[in-house]
């Protein structure tokens, strides 16, 4: 057991695996096979502290979508070892997998994903219907803290076609929260939005692991978007590099230059 007060509440589904929301062990993923097989992922060794906002960076190829999709149950790994919330993700069949993705997992995606025929409301409580849970007590509350860290409140009732792109990504965010998973991944979550919004989603990202002890894993190739992040692993070639904890502006970018920090 931990013995240290965090300054923001622990995340339930993380509590029974203090401290690590995900890991992973030496984790392979080959593409195709042969002559064509492509090493996305070549043995790599990871752990995300839960109640933390992790950014992964990394050139265009190095990985970052496979060790996501590895992460969240969505890709199957060639090889090596998967946790979330304490659990190992090998030997759980598609059936199980979903079940666990739907409980413990939150994914937001650079094009939002939205159902446009629903609401933005009926979008957020989707996770909530498909899981059998009832908007009353404990799930309400949760629900209704959610919205209102996103600032959604008086937009519930628009299609999404009626919202811009920054309340549109606010809204995948508040689906992928809502069912207080142990860790929620973004892969590039600002990659279609202007600057303004990038940085109101950024904010709102932050927002959710201050104020909710949500744990966050956003994949960005750019270096202002990390900055909203805690600590940032660095990816190349399919490898860790670096995960810095807490750095400063100058040791990320000296990371990212592949130089030596401190
Ligand atoms: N479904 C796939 N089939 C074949 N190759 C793939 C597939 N998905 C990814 N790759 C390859 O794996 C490598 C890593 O891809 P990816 O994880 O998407 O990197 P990143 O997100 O860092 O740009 C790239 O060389 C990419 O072309
Ligand atoms: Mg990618």
């Amino acid at each position: 057991m931990t013995t240290t007060t965090p300054s923001h509440p622990v995340p339930a589904a993380a509590a029974g695996h203090p401290g690590t929301a995900a890991t992973a062990r030496g984790l392979t993923r080959v593409h195709g096979r042969g002559d064509a097989a492509v090493h996305a992922l070549r043995g790599v060794d990871l752990d995300l502290p839960a109640g933390r906002f992790t950014a992964v960076m990394g050139p265009s190829g190095s990985g970052k979508s496979t060790l996501m999709h590895c992460l969240a149950g969505l890709d199957t790994p060639t090889s090596g070892i998967v946790e979330v919330a304490g659990r190992a993700l090998a030997g759980m069949d598609d059936t199980a997998l979903t079940l666990f993705r739907r409980e413990h997992v939150g994914f937001v995606f650079q094009a939002f994903n939205l159902l446009p025929m629903l609401s933005a409301g009926q979008n957020i409580v989707l996770p909530l219907e498909l899981a059998g849970r009832r908007l009353t007590g404990s799930v309400k509350e949760r629900h209704d803290l959610v919205v209102d860290v996103l600032g959604l409140r008086d937009r519930l009732g628009h299609r999404p076609a009626e919202l811009s792109g920054g309340q549109q990504q606010r809204v995948a965010i508040a689906r992928a929260l809502v069912t207080e998973p142990a860790i929620v991944f973004a892969d590039e979550p600002t990659g279609n939005l202007d600057s303004a919004a990038s940085a109101e989603v950024l904010g709102f990202l932050r927002r959710s692991v201050r104020e909710l002890g949500q744990t966050v894993v956003m994949v960005t190739h750019e270096l202002d978007a990390a900055a909203y992040a805690d600590d940032v692993v660095v990816l190349a070639d399919g490898a860790v590099r670096r995960h810095l904890v807490d750095p400063t502006a100058d040791e990320l970018v000296a990371a990212l230059r592949g130089e030596q920090v401190r």
